[in-house]
């Protein structure tokens, strides 16, 4: 099925580019939002109003009581995390009632949790900085065929033959390698019977669900979580996390076919940031760096780490809008740059004698990079009145035209502050279109 009016949104920096707010933007165009990957590493804030909400596994599209909001099968799902999110937001009158879960996603365990903090502890210096959140294990039990789903949970009985057989090995495996006392079979059962009670409910076939909307004209919005760099093929192993964050995932994390959706929108911030261990070569850890973490409040979501900070990098720009086809930019944060009086960009990487403009696949390699930056002028305004390309400074306009022409994909939008209304959409884009226009 070919959609030319379905959107995948992906990062396409090191995660953290303001998806969430992106997101939230564009679900109002749209029937359906579908997570396809990730779990609550991920950290979504959507600020609304004088509300901020923050979102781990359930799309921003859940604040449109029109919208469904989907989990899809290729995520990982702890479901005692989901339920405190949920209750959070029925507590503040938002409904859940679109709220549908894959059968076919998998559980992140209690014990997941255990294997992901000692795993770090483990690797001590050479930890990859997780958000400890179970992630890597949960991905690695569903490939070695020993994980639990959705549909499992769904049926409490289920549920517990299912744990029961893989639980003594879990359990060795706790007490070999990590020290730990392991769980017993009917504690864990109740630990997760609220969660089956609720979730239950919403545990369908998604793909079945997205291929009718697809048949009926609804527009889906297919959300990446994490960012291209972050990818466990891609990215800048083994400091990535454990799914595939790239676009093609969409089809693969919902149950569809590559032709799912044919746009795809590339969110990056007007600078770089990332959290967690690995290399960054425009990292800035002097005054610039500072700045930006202070300005643009670099603080992770989920773990409340302070994100390194550094300039734009178009190599790693450029490489993530190959390696998932973007077909638009949406660039945010511009307004975290006001008061710098000139503007780094990296436009190439000059790696051991040689300049080159394309991203290495060698760690080693990577480490040994560093950028050769192009100086642009900074600007003095307070953008985040601004609600068109005309209304920015010449010197900001300078610096997207800049962004553009070095990556090669038209800026379709720009956001200029965190709340819903300080957005610029280019008129006359796939964007425009998506928004009504
Ligand atoms: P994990 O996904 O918790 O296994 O963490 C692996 C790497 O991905 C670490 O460097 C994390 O900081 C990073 N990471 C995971 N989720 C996010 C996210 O949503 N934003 C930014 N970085 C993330």
């Amino acid at each position: 099925m070919n959609n030319t009016d379905s959107l995948i949104i992906v990062g396409a920096q090191w995660g953290d580019e303001g998806k969430g707010k992106v997101i939230d933007y564009l679900a109002a165009g749209a029937d359906v939002v579908a997570r396809f990957q990730g779990g609550d590493n991920a950290g979504h804030t959507v600020v609304y109003g004088a509300n901020i909400f923050k979102l781990h596994h359930i799309p921003s599209g859940i604040l449109y009581p029109g919208c469904i909001s989907l989990l899809g099968s290729g995520m990982v799902v702890n479901p005692l995390v989901l339920l405190e999110e949920l209750a959070e937001l029925e507590k503040r009158g938002i409904t859940t009632a679109n709220l549908k879960i894959s059968e076919k996603a998998h559980l992140i365990m209690a014990y997941h949790q255990v294997y992901d903090r000692g795993n770090e502890e483990l690797l001590g210096d050479n930890k990859i900085g997780t958000t400890g959140r179970g992630i890597g294990p949960a991905y690695a039990d569903k490939a070695l065929r020993r994980g639990l789903r959705a549909i499992d949970l769904a049926d409490i009985d289920v549920f517990r033959e299912r744990l029961a057989q893989v639980l003594p090995v879990q359990n060795r495996l706790l007490e070999y390698a990590y020290g730990h006392e392991g769980y017993d079979l009917e504690q864990l059962v109740e630990m997760y019977r609220p969660a089956a009670e609720k979730l239950a409910p919403m545990v369908v076939d998604t793909s079945r669900l997205l291929t009718d909307k697809l048949a009926g004209g609804k527009k889906v919005l297919f959300e990446g979580a994490q960012g291209a760099l972050l990818d466990i093929d891609h990215g800048t192993y083994p400091f990535v996390t454990s799914s595939s964050t790239v676009a093609a995932a969409a089809g693969t994390g919902s149950g569809l076919g590559p032709q799912c959706a044919t746009r795809v929108l590339g969110v990056m911030k007007a600078y770089t940031t990332r959290v967690g261990e690995g290399p960054f070569p425009t990292e800035e850890k002097g005054e610039a760096g500072v700045l930006l973490r202070d300005q643009g409040a670099e603080y992770g979501t989920t773990t409340g780490r302070p994100r390194r900070c550094g300039w734009f990098d178009a190599v790693i720009a450029r490489y993530a809008a190959r390696i998932n086809g973007l077909t638009g930019l949406a660039i945010t944060k511009l307004d975290v740059l006001s008061g710098l009086e000139t503007l780094n960009l990296a436009v190439a990487y000059e790696c051991g004698g040689y300049k080159t403009p394309h991203f290495p696949s060698s760690m080693t390699d990577l480490q040994q990079c560093n950028p050769v930056y192009e100086t642009l002028p900074g600007w003095d305004e307070d953008i985040s009145r601004a609600r068109a390309m005309a209304e920015l400074p010449e010197a900001a306009r300078q610096y997207l035209e800049a962004l553009e022409e070095t990556i090669g994909v038209a800026i379709e939008l720009v956001s200029v502050g965190p709340d819903r209304t300080q957005t610029i959409v280019r008129p006359r884009t796939f964007l425009s279109h998506w928004c009504g226009d």
